[in-house]
């Protein structure tokens, strides 16, 4: 028989819906991989910038709309969804105060101005740590996902051998971040370097990280050798050396600061005219992409201390820090060829990111 075992149904804490036609197809396939909720970014057309409808400015989306239509595209099926709240030049302390005080504010989302997919409507770092918006998260509990890059680099200091834009944010603006605002609940999103691992490894509880299927699978050389522009997404991944920081983070028995956060992002289009969207598509696979890097990371996943890592990182950490319900229901992943299809959007098609790079997946859910 072949190896298998079974895990509750679990949250994807860091995740791309987008709108239309799109976040239908993308919730379903969630739902197919058994997730209970998700965490969906707000970088959606318009951006998800104000806490209700009726609220001012008009051209933002509002998380009370989001948060409607995903659980409606969800059937019933997601049992919680937190939309974070865009930060942006429009993000006031009071609507921070008033969204925590109306239980609809969990979270805020830090972009780096034009710093990835969706990014153009993001201030500084240092906006919100001046005007109030911080502190006013502080005090009310509310959580804040950080997209930890420095934006407006040369292309030097962009990506080189010694620094990054990612190395950048965690030495430079995340220590005052944390220092400023003790209590302030924060999420490192999408970890790519060793720097950044070491950073939240070394901060106190209430400060966690999350990281992708891709960066504990790839390197800059996957996505360099043949051009991989399905492999293309941001913060880039990154050297060896980076990846084994996050491979041990992610599979220590220890782990209590890692978790998963697919950042799943459909584009129809990766290649544009003379560039390449941010964006890799994980949708429906991505249990089976993490059991696939932790047994590249050396985790038995035919053991049970092995089995307890992975669940530890995919179904308890970022469950129990966001305090969403305790799934119920559960599913068993085997260890059997996985038959990937690209998802139909209307006319148009996503291409779940192993169909760009000729890879074979090893786990499957078991039907
Ligand atoms: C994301 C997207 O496409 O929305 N792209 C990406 O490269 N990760 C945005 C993001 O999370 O940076
Ligand atoms: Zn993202």
């Amino acid at each position: 028989m072949a190896t298998e075992f079974t895990l509750p149904h679990w949250y994807d804490l860091h995740t791309h819906f987008r709108q239309d036609e799109t976040l239908q197809a993308t919730v379903k396939d969630h739902i197919h991989m058994n997730c209970a909720g998700a965490l969906a970014m707000p970088n959606t057309a318009p951006p998800v910038g104000k806490l209700f409808e009726a609220d001012k400015p008009e051209n933002y989306k509002s998380i009370e709309q989001y948060h409607a239509e995903i659980l409606a595209a969800s059937d019933g099926r997601f049992k919680e969804v937190i939309v974070p709240l865009y930060l942006t030049k429009d993000t006031s302390p009071d609507m921070i105060e008033k969204g925590a005080r109306a239980g609809i504010l969990k979270a805020c989302k830090y972009y780096p101005p034009h710093g990835t997919t969706g990014a153009e409507s993001g201030a500084p770092l240092d906006t919100y740590m001046e005007n109030g918006v911080f502190q006013a998260m502080a005090d009310t509990g509310v959580t804040l996902c950080v997209h930890g890059e420095e934006h407006g680099l040369d292309p030097e200091r962009y990506f080189d051998r010694g620094e990054n834009a990612e190395m950048i944010f965690y030495q430079e603006r995340m220590p005052r971040l944390v220092d400023n605002f003790p209590g302030l609940r924060i999420v490192g999103e999408h970890l790519t370097t060793k720097v950044a691992v070491d950073f939240i490894q070394d901060t106190p509880s209430h400060v966690k990280g999350n990281i992708t299927p891709q960066h504990l699978i790839y390197t800059i050389g996957h996505l360099l050798k043949g051009l991989k522009y399905h492999l293309y997404c941001l913060p880039l991944v990154k050297y060896s050396e980076d990846r084994a920081a996050l491979r041990k983070a992610a599979t220590s028995p220890n782990n209590t600061k890692f978790f998963a956060g697919t950042d799943s992002a459909p584009h129809v289009q990766k290649m544009t005219a003379c560039g390449c969207a941010a964006g890799c598509y994980t949708g429906r696979i991505a249990p089976q992409l993490y059991a696939q890097a932790f047994e590249m990371a050396g985790v038995d996943l035919s053991d049970q201390a092995g089995q307890a890592i992975f669940k530890n990182f995919l179904c308890t950490i970022g469950q129990e820090f966001y305090d969403l319900p305790e799934p119920e229901e559960t599913f068993t992943l085997e260890k059997k060829p996985e038959n990937v299809q690209p998802l139909k959007v209307g006319d148009q098609t996503i291409i779940p990111l192993p169909l760009g790079m000729d890879f074979d997946m090893t786990w499957r859910i078991k039907p």
